[in-house]
């Protein structure tokens, strides 16, 4: 079992989901579309042709959630709050009864002794934002200021502990630049746009929330971060990781803390930057964490025939890949820790996601034995206490995912839960690694007892 004393004895220990994942009742109680009811509808986009409308039902189903979280025995649980139940049309009228879920929710943690890590924004924009621009509209971050402080003022009494957005790279480099992802578009310009917007949204949130939140808010941004390495010593690979790092790390790094949006990279992109006065200052308001999602490195090698970024990731040279083809390097947590450490001079991190996507099959008494996830935990835990043992403020982990869910564009095949769920008769069941994770947070609370 991994060693764990290094690690704070504050340390948070916790699990981690979005709403259009898990939710489901998509048209229930006042919710309306957002983009990526929008997107599951377009043909081909998602594998299978899979869709959120139902995924684990846990909009009717939170209180067996509730009970896995129980079981784990872990101090806190980061969900996002979908805009499109509490502000349907993304202005305007609040709906109670979307409200009323989330507030459920946040009592039933906290009557339990579980912690609730809120995330304003993981990717549902209401459909309605999106017919006026979405996140190329500079209006739209002036939309999520608004619902960012009609959600800190009915549960910031509860709340204290929330991050602004989740991993804006996806938000604006897959949604639309690659269009793998919702709103689906494939416009490098209209990309940059939106991804400056989603910083100037993340922002306006920080200030939405410290104005409206009665109890003082700790509050963050949660961004996914890759170590980024030349495939060879070529001048033209280096160059390519320089590229890559930019634009896969720096591009939000820089600006949060305070450093601007890297010009190197504002020359690659080719793109003015839709600047107003202020907005720097906005975007480097000062935050209380950062939140680092990881799940692999990138491995890259020159290619001119890219359009404007000139690089492709290549395979990574470790055997083990998850079923996504994504490459099993715990060290590559300890290095991005280290480097928000001591690059960026962050003092509180949290890693708020970090796991593995495997077929998991139930044998015969609904056992899911996941050696390959119970291992990839436990290497990416050593990695933590790695980076704890040389300095990192390193305040806690969260697991990707408490519960299999929808997997975005690759639908439900890949599972990344530690628990399972059998999705035609949304049962739930603690998997191995569920379990082994259960040991471990108990092992680390019995250090110093
Ligand atoms: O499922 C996603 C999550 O929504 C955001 N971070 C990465 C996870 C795995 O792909």
């Amino acid at each position: 079992m991994v060693e764990l004393s290094p690690l704070r004895q504050d340390f948070v220990w916790g699990t981690a989901t979005s709403a259009y994942q898990i939710e489901g009742a998509v048209d229930v109680d006042g919710r309306l579309p957002s983009i990526w009811d929008t997107f599951c509808r377009v043909p081909g986009a998602i594998d299978n042709g899979d869709t959120g409308d139902v995924a684990c039902d846990s909009y009717r189903c939170w209180p067996e959630d509730l009970e896995l979280l129980k079981q784990l025995g872990v101090d806190a649980y980061r969900f996002s709050i979908a805009w499109p139940r509490v502000i349907p049309t993304g202005s305007g009228a609040v709906n109670a009864p979307g409200l009323a879920y989330y507030d459920r929710v946040v009592d039933d943690l906290l009557a339990n002794g579980i912690k609730p890590f809120v995330t304003l924004y993981h990717w549902d924009l209401p459909q309605a934002l999106q017919e006026l621009g979405g996140w190329e509209n500079r209006d739209t971050a002036y939309r999520f200021a608004e619902y960012a402080a009609v959600v800190g003022a009915k549960l910031g009494d509860r709340v204290t502990d929330w991050a602004t957005l989740n991993e804006p790279l996806c938000s604006a480099w897959i949604g639309h630049w690659e269009g793998r992802m919702a709103p689906g578009i494939t416009d490098p310009a209209i990309a940059v746009r939106a991804s400056y917007h989603l910083m100037l949204a993340h922002g306006l949130g920080v200030a939405a929330l410290r104005a409206s939140a009665p109890k003082s808010p700790s509050v963050g941004l949660v961004v996914n971060l890759s170590g980024v390495e030349p495939v060879s010593t070529e001048p033209a690979d280096i160059r390519a990781a320089q590229v890559a790092d930019g634009h896969i790390n720096r591009w939000w790094l820089d600006p949060l803390f305070g450093r601007g949006f890297p010009a190197d990279m504002v020359d690659v992109y080719g793109v003015e930057l839709p600047e107003q006065p202020g907005d720097a200052e906005l975007i480097a308001a000062p935050t209380d964490f950062v939140g680092l999602n990881y799940y692999f490195r990138q491995i890259v090698k020159a290619d001119e025939s890219v359009p404007v970024l000139g690089f492709r990731q290549v395979p990574g040279p470790n055997p083990e890949h998850t079923m996504l083809d994504w490459e099993v390097h715990p060290a590559g947590l300890e290095e991005l820790i280290l480097r928000l450490t001591k690059e960026y001079g962050a003092e509180k991190i949290y890693v708020t996601e970090n796991g593995s996507a495997w077929v998991d099959q139930p044998d015969q008494d609904f056992n899911v034995h996941d050696t390959a996830r119970t291992a990839y935990l436990e290497g990416h835990l050593a990695a933590c206490v790695r980076a704890v043992e040389q300095g990192a403020p390193l305040a806690g982990y969260f697991a990707w995912s408490l519960l299999d869910n929808f997997e975005w564009a690759y639908g439900y095949a890949p599972r990344f839960g530690l628990a399972y769920v059998d999705y035609p008769s949304g049962e739930r069941v603690m998997k191995t690694s569920g379990k082994t994770y259960r040991e471990l947070i108990a092992s680390h609370r019995a250090v110093g007892v």
